[in-house]
């Protein structure tokens, strides 16, 4: 039977690609984001690569209208075997306009909008007593950063909340899988000017991911040389991250 699977943020970048490898397999794919123009163009790349795409298009901070795609889903396909809360932001913030807008979209976005997509399904894969909630954080996601303050507060909070779902879930046959990437050429990371370590093609990055979802790791932390600076970057002191940011930050 056709996998389903279910991806926020497949307009572009990692959510694109990893739909591609969905369609590699024949899967039943949910294709969502807000530009509906290029989830089009995403969708007939699927269908010509094997795969059988359906297109939502809605921001994921809205929670009804990701309940109600979601829900339609579920319904069409009688079931989801995995859902992707991959949809995104990145970028500065302006911590000294006087407002918090910038701050709470971010955080809408990228938190809220992780729980808007994983909640609608587990009813769903707690029936089945199956399923995979995937949740794409980040290297970022490990310690607190100058003038990053809401992406990593942001990616931080998505990879707790599914460690604890996974714990509150141990039992029910359903697998949490937090993916951390470190830096892929995406629309997202086009726009940073400085020098990005390991910086990974997204295509590359796709295949790895997804094989990481098939062996359900729990965290997947990648390029590999990560792995060996993420535990790094949580033991340096504050007096170094204070010396590095009173070098170039915007506060
Ligand atoms: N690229 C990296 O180096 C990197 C590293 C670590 C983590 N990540 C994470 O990976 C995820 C994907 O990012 P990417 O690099 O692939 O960037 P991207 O190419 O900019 O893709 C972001 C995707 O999220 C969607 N999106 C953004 N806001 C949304 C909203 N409010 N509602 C619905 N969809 C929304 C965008 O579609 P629309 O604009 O059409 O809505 C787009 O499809 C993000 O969560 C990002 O934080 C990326």
């Amino acid at each position: 039977m056709n996998i389903k699977v279910f991806i926020t943020g497949a307009s572009s970048g990692i959510g694109e690609y990893i739909a591609y490898e969905y369609a590699k397999r024949g899967a039943i794919i949910g294709l969502t984001a807000r530009r509906k123009n290029l989830l089009e163009q995403v969708a007939a790349k699927c269908k010509e690569l094997g795969g059988d795409p359906i297109i939502y298009q809605f921001d994921v901070s809205d929670a009804d209208s990701t309940k109600q795609a979601i829900d339609d889903f579920i319904q069409k396909n009688n079931g989801i075997d995995v859902v992707i809360a991959n949809a995104g932001i990145s970028g500065k913030v302006d911590l000294q306009s006087g407002n918090s807008d910038q701050t709470n979209r971010m955080l809408s976005t990228n938190i809220l909008g992780v729980s808007n997509t994983a909640l609608p399904v587990l009813p769903s894969m707690l029936k089945q007593k199956s399923g995979k909630v995937v949740v794409v954080s980040s290297i970022a996601g490990f310690r607190a950063l100058p003038s990053r303050s809401s992406y990593s507060a942001s990616k931080i909070a998505i990879r707790f909340m599914n460690n604890s779902w996974r714990y509150t879930f141990q039992k029910q046959g359903i697998n949490f899988i937090t993916i951390c990437p470190g830096f892929i050429e995406t629309n997202m990371t086009d726009k940073n000017k400085f020098k990005m370590p390991f910086l990974m093609n997204v295509d590359v990055f796709a295949k790895k991911m997804i094989k990481a979802i098939d062996k359900n790791k729990k965290t997947y932390i990648a390029p590999w040389q990560w792995n060996f600076i993420v535990p790094l970057i949580r033991i340096v002191p504050d007096w170094l991250i204070n010396f590095a940011a009173s070098k170039k930050v915007q506060k």
